[in-house]
């Protein structure tokens, strides 16, 4: 098989993700010639018109489908993106492997870890391949940060801070999107960011062992609005022509966590953090050391090593040749690299997955472990209690 044999790929949902998907896909062959198969963007489905057009208008796919069913049975298509609401990953993942195609899906897959677990047991029985959305997993400096903590550069890992905070929640004109729905966006800020900071957690530190959490919504009524409305457009919720809804799920979760391997982390997630827009830092400290990093400078990390112990310094440098895939993006350090760079690394690994080679991208058994832990967390909250993970 040649590595710039073509496959064909169809995409399930043209929002914001479909997007960044689409993009990475045709970006993938920029930055890495070779590895994998070059794929090529051919259909994409969604169920709102305007979604379809402004995708077609952008991405030039001559394939429209407004039933999802209709892509999944294209004979064209081996793999497929499924960047749809999360109450839908679980019937649509599902159909895509069971249709002997390969599954790039976004987190949080499904509503919750018994959605997570369907899927991944259609993958599994399909035997396709799966990646699944984790993509801070792909940044140079927090590759780097893990590599450093494995070689106990910062000596025995004993505790943490994840944070990811933001705002696009925050206003209370913010629409009532799917995302706010226990029957279409399944878990509020846990699926949406925390997945994330679980990822993070157990991608530099390990598997998770238990945890004891709370969880808060500070809006809890939203204006309705049509399908398909950006989580970004405002409404008056003082007008009274807006009909206004129930939030079903949470604003906000603080938890505390330990690691198998017996590290403490703190996480705590908010999308309603007023002054803070996608503000998402780890903090890993160890017995001889400091490894910390922001998305917002993501290109940096700050490192403290040695035999100080006290009034050791931290040194910030930058991401360059060596971290991770930097160099296919840059040639030397102290040039940025983007969102949508992380992307275009899932689409490689993705297609070098399908090509037959070992990765360590994230799979939907990521998928499914980061969905327990979210399922411990909510029992956590509700019960006031320490929930175990390990043993969900
Ligand atoms: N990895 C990340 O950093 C990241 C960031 C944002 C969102 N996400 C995930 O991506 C997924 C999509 O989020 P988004 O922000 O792109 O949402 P979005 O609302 O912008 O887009 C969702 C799209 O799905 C379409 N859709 C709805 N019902 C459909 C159906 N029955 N068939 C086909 N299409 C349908 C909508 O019309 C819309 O175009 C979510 O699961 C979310 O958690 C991941």
């Amino acid at each position: 098989m040649s590595n710039q044999e073509q496959i064909n790929v169809g995409v399930i949902g043209a929002g914001w993700m479909g997007h960044v998907h689409a993009r990475a896909y045709s970006r993938m062959r920029h930055h890495f010639p070779s590895g994998g198969r070059t794929p090529v963007v051919i259909a994409v489905a969604d169920s709102v018109p305007a979604q379809v057009d402004d995708f077609v208008a952008r991405h030039g796919v001559e394939t429209t489908y407004s039933d999802w069913r209709d892509l999944v049975a294209d004979p064209r298509i081996e793999a497929i993106s499924v960047t749809a609401p999360n109450f839908l990953h679980r019937e649509i993942g599902s159909a895509v492997a069971a249709a002997g195609k390969h599954l790039w899906i976004e987190k949080p897959v499904g509503l919750d870890a018994p959605d997570a677990e369907a899927v991944a047991a259609a993958v599994a029985k399909a035997g396709v391949v799966s990646t699944v959305g984790f993509n801070y997993r792909h940044v140079p400096a927090v590759m780097r940060a893990r590599d450093l903590i494995r070689s106990g550069t910062i000596g025995r890992p004993t505790h943490a801070r994840i944070s990811l905070l933001t705002d696009y929640a925050a206003h209370p004109g913010g629409p009532l999107s799917w995302r706010y729905t226990l029957e279409r966006g399944g878990r509020g800020i846990l699926g949406d960011l925390a997945s994330h900071g679980i990822d993070l957690a157990r991608f530099l530190l390990g598997d998770l062992d238990d945890v004891v959490s709370i969880t808060d919504t500070f809006i809890p009524q939203r204006p309705v609005v049509d399908a398909g409305s950006s989580h970004y457009s405002i409404a008056d919720p003082n007008d009274p022509n807006v009909t206004m809804g129930e939030v079903e799920n949470e604003d906000y979760v603080a938890c505390l966590m330990r690691t198998l391997s017996g590290v403490s982390v703190m996480m705590e997630s908010s999308r309603a953090a007023v002054g803070d827009q996608n503000h998402y830092v780890f903090e890993v400290h160890g017995t001889g050391g400091l490894v910390r990093w922001d998305f917002r400078r993501s290109d940096e990390l700050d490192v403290s090593s040695g035999d100080d112990y006290s009034n050791q310094p931290t040194i910030t440098s930058f991401s360059g040749p060596g971290d991770g895939d930097y160099l296919s993006f840059q040639p030397g350090a102290g040039i940025a690299m983007s969102y949508d760079d992380t992307k275009v690394i899932e689409a490689y690994g993705f297609m070098r997955a399908i090509a037959g080679e070992e990765t360590d991208g994230p799979t939907i058994l990521d998928a499914v472990a980061s969905a327990r832990a979210l399922d411990a967390i909510v029992v956590s909250a509700r019960d006031h209690a320490w929930v175990s993970i390990a043993k969900s």
